[in-house]
């Protein structure tokens, strides 16, 4: 097909040129800022011809932007999360949505792993105490930690995340709950994971990982409530949505002592503007959104929305969709 006749693809930002090889020959972009924190401005002249969107999980896709692209046939987010996108309004135009899980599940359970182990045993502050020359001697009584093994793990989620985060926690010896439907007994046994209800998870964890999307249902579900129900030296780690938890039930936990810390890589709002009262919190830890950013994950994160793109421009079902209904007869 002559250049020219190719579909054209919106890209909401600039990725490495290696990560995008699929799209080579099948179809025109048109690029936005690598730093685009909403669908830039220089990008909405194509609206109105483009047949693909590939975007990035910071890019609101609503109504509103999709009255301007009526042409639209697939939106394709390089994330697993999608609540950045409203489904049922593009369900109701038959365009499909595509996201990209499992390719992510082990770079997002090596970072939650990292951020209890980070939190538990003090890393970022006994790492800065030793660049600033604090470390005099070999303290017996400095840096104390908290211990992993024997201690339990509550997980909320035990979606594909969850589980491998249970794993790892299962290699550390922790005891396991979590919430969520119930797992085949076969995959409970094997992680030693026992199912209960919220409540019974918040007070009798030592530490409580969070792996819910976010959606109704699930946003703001940690608050004030569920905070006074937790340990005093329990760890939350929010590697989810940011929403999930209230920030400002979270910080007056963690001012007051209700917790012991906190480790965050997703906050509300996100990103956390830098003169947060959060990040004055000794006893929070927080990174940037990097669950995913391994070099080989976020490469396979874009390949895999490159073929849910292409599928959708080719008309063929998108190999991870999160609205199959739209394949339905009408
Ligand atoms: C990252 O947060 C993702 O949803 O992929």
């Amino acid at each position: 097909m002559a250049a020219e006749n190719l579909p054209l693809v919106i890209l909401t930002h600039s990725l490495p040129a290696e990560w995008l090889t699929k799209l080579e020959g099948k179809c025109r972009t048109v690029v936005g800022p690598w730093d685009a924190t909403h669908f830039d401005a220089s990008l909405e002249p194509y609206l109105a011809e483009a047949e693909g969107l590939f975007c990035l999980l910071t890019i609101k896709v609503d109504e509103e932007l999709l009255k301007r692209a009526p042409k639209l046939r697939v939106v394709s987010n390089m994330a697993v999360g999608y609540d950045n996108i409203d489904v049922a309004a593009c369900t109701a135009r038959r365009i499909p949505v595509g996201n990209t899980p499992g390719v992510l599940t082990a770079a997002t359970a090596d970072l939650t792993m990292a951020l209890l182990l980070a939190a538990a045993r003090q890393i970022p502050q006994a790492s800065k105490d030793a660049r600033e020359g604090r470390w005099i001697t070999w303290s017996p009584a400095g840096w104390l930690g908290a211990d992993l093994e024997g201690t339990t793990l509550g997980i909320v989620g035990m979606g594909k995340i969850g589980r491998a985060v249970a794993q790892r926690a299962k290699g550390f010896g922790m005891k396991l709950l979590y919430t969520d439907i119930p797992l085949p007994p076969e995959i409970e046994s094997e992680l030693g994971a026992k199912r209960v209800e919220l409540p019974e998870l918040l007070r009798e964890s030592d530490f409580v990982t969070l792996h819910v999307p976010l959606t109704p249902e699930t946003r703001g579900m940690i608050g004030e409530e569920q905070l006074r129900m937790m340990k005093p030296h329990a760890i939350l780690v929010n590697t989810a949505r940011g929403p999930v938890v209230q920030t400002a039930a979270l910080l007056k936990a963690l001012q007051q002592n209700w917790i012991g810390g906190a480790a965050l890589d997703v906050t509300d709002p996100e990103p956390l503007p830098p003169d947060h009262p959060l990040y004055a919190q000794p006893n929070c830890l927080i990174v940037p959104h990097i669950g995913s950013a391994t070099r080989n994950t976020r490469r396979r994160m874009a390949e895999l929305a490159c073929e849910n793109l292409l599928a959708g421009l080719e008309g063929r079902h998108l190999p991870n969709c999160v609205n199959p209904e739209v394949y339905a007869e009408a």
